[in-house]
């Protein structure tokens, strides 16, 4: 059976309050509607198509690399009508499973039994029970059971306002049945719109099969309307990623405290503290740890490697068995080969680290090639611009550069070479000599402290 997908998502989100259309707001750094399109792309499906309206040609450039159809619907008619839009665009499909925009926690095992238990039937509902169904239009069911049909909350009665088992408005309908059913609706109601839910009782009243399943948890069916339901659907969401990283073996000290805002890959046994942001693609190889307040961007960390407390690592990759931090900055281009360590307040960017290097404190490197075994000192300065271009650092392996050194760039520092605390290099220093560029020390005997002027 052929399945065909639409997603409505042509509303207006009036209550975002917003310039961007609701369906663009990002939940973990990823717009609304793109959740709901990765999980229909998770279902084998032949067709698919989107509805979109309001900030129309916005919404199709934010998702522009996506294969699909768009439909657009002028003005807001309702449910009903926005479907009936997409039809012509899913073809022959055997059956039409209808997502929205904006109710992106709905997984995609929830659908597929959806797709399951309706597979006899002409029309499947995914119904939820909830304790305070207010809102929501309430599925109305004879005495046997059967729905009847969806009345939808303004136009209930006190009688139906009483049903606590809601239409959460995922539906999966016979292509060619729902083409017959969307062209009859009509728009007598309370809104005056073309309600989908109206189809229910035209199915029911042709005597067809009507079946239903419900979610494993109510949060899946959430919808976004206004920023503080998007701040707790962004909650939830989080969770339910700590939930899979702890189930794949990950320790979190306190799941609550969490952030992964793209795709977090994790070796064996990784632990992670709290308040951490991962954003992008990061990997974590086995027996990783990473302190408190850490922000990881687009970066790979190599097995056993620590990652200390506050520090910030983009675009990065460090190798095994290496420390970084505590309050460590490692930008773009920063390559770190196994055993490196690099401590506090010391950022590294556009260069390659050999092994066993320790840079622990307080320096710049940039556009640096160094070699393994370096010891470079506090306060260390790689001057890579002059003000108008960048140059290059080379430092050979086994060096050791004394603390407060500036090396200005380009420039290069001889295997083993030791460089005198407080230099200033400008110029190439050969291996294994000392070099280092210092006033003599002297002291003035005759100098005496002054004393405090009487006024
Ligand atoms: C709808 C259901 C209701 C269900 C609820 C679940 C109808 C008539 N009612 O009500 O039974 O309990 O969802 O959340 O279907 N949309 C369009 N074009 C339109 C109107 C809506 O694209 O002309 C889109 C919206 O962007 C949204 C979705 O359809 O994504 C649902 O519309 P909304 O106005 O939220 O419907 P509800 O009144 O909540
Ligand atoms: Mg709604």
């Amino acid at each position: 059976m052929k399945l065909g997908v639409a997603i409505l998502a042509a509303g207006q989100g009036t209550r975002m309050k917003s310039d961007l259309p609701k369906v663009l707001h990002p939940l973990a750094d990823r717009p609304l509607l793109r959740h709901v399109v990765d999980t229909a792309l998770e279902l084998d499906l032949a067709r698919f198509c989107i509805v979109h309206g309001h900030g129309g040609d916005q919404v199709r450039l934010a998702l522009g690399d996506l294969d699909c159809d768009w439909a657009h619907q002028a003005e807001r008619k309702g449910t009903g009508h926005a479907l009936l839009q997409a039809l012509p665009h899913l073809g022959d499909v055997d059956r039409v499973l209808v997502l929205y925009g904006d109710i992106p926690l709905i997984r995609a095992a929830t659908l597929r039994r959806l797709l399951e238990v309706a597979r006899q039937a002409s029309l499947g509902v995914l119904t939820a029970f909830l304790p305070d169904p207010g809102g929501y239009g309430r599925i109305v069911r004879d005495h046997e059971g059967r729905v009847r049909r969806i009345v939808e909350e303004k136009d209930a009665s006190e009688a139906e306002l009483a049903i606590d088992e809601i239409n959460t408005g995922f539906l999966i309908a016979d292509r060619v049945a729902l083409a017959d059913w969307l062209g009859r609706l009509g728009n007598d109601n309370a809104q005056g719109e073309y309600y989908l839910t109206d189809i229910i009782a035209m199915a029911a009243a042709e005597g067809r099969a009507i079946a239903t399943t419900q979610p494993e948890k109510s949060e899946e069916i959430l919808g976004v309307n206004d920023r503080i339901q998007l701040a707790d659907l962004e909650r939830r969401f989080q969770a339910r990623i700590a939930r899979d990283l702890m189930q794949t073996g990950v320790s979190l000290r306190d799941p609550a405290r969490l952030d992964v805002r793209g795709h977090l890959q994790v070796g064996r046994d990784v632990s992670i503290d709290i308040n951490c942001l991962f954003e992008g693609e990061v990997v974590l190889g086995d027996e990783v740890t990473i302190g408190p307040n850490c922000y990881l961007r687009d970066c790979v960390i190599g097995a056993h490697t620590q990652v200390l407390a506050n520090s910030v690592i983009e675009e990065a990759r460090v190798g095994t068995q290496a420390r970084i931090g505590p309050f460590s900055r490692l930008r773009p281009q920063a390559d770190l080969a196994d055993e490196v360590h690099v401590g506090n307040f010391v950022e590294i960017k556009k260069a390659q680290i050999g092994q066993g290097t320790k840079i622990s404190h307080l320096s710049y490197i940039g556009d640096a090639q160094v070699g393994s075994g370096v010891n470079i000192g506090a306060g260390t300065i790689t001057c890579n611009y002059d003000g108008v271009n960048k140059h290059l650092t080379r430092i050979g392996n086994g060096a050791f550069i004394g603390s407060n050194t500036a090396l200005v760039a380009p420039v290069t520092v001889g295997e083993g070479a030791t460089i005198g605390a407080g230099s200033v290099i400008g110029r190439d220093t050969p291996p294994h000599k000392l070099t280092l560029t210092r006033a003599p020390q002297r002291t003035i005997e005759q100098w005496q402290k002054p004393v405090k002027k009487r006024i």
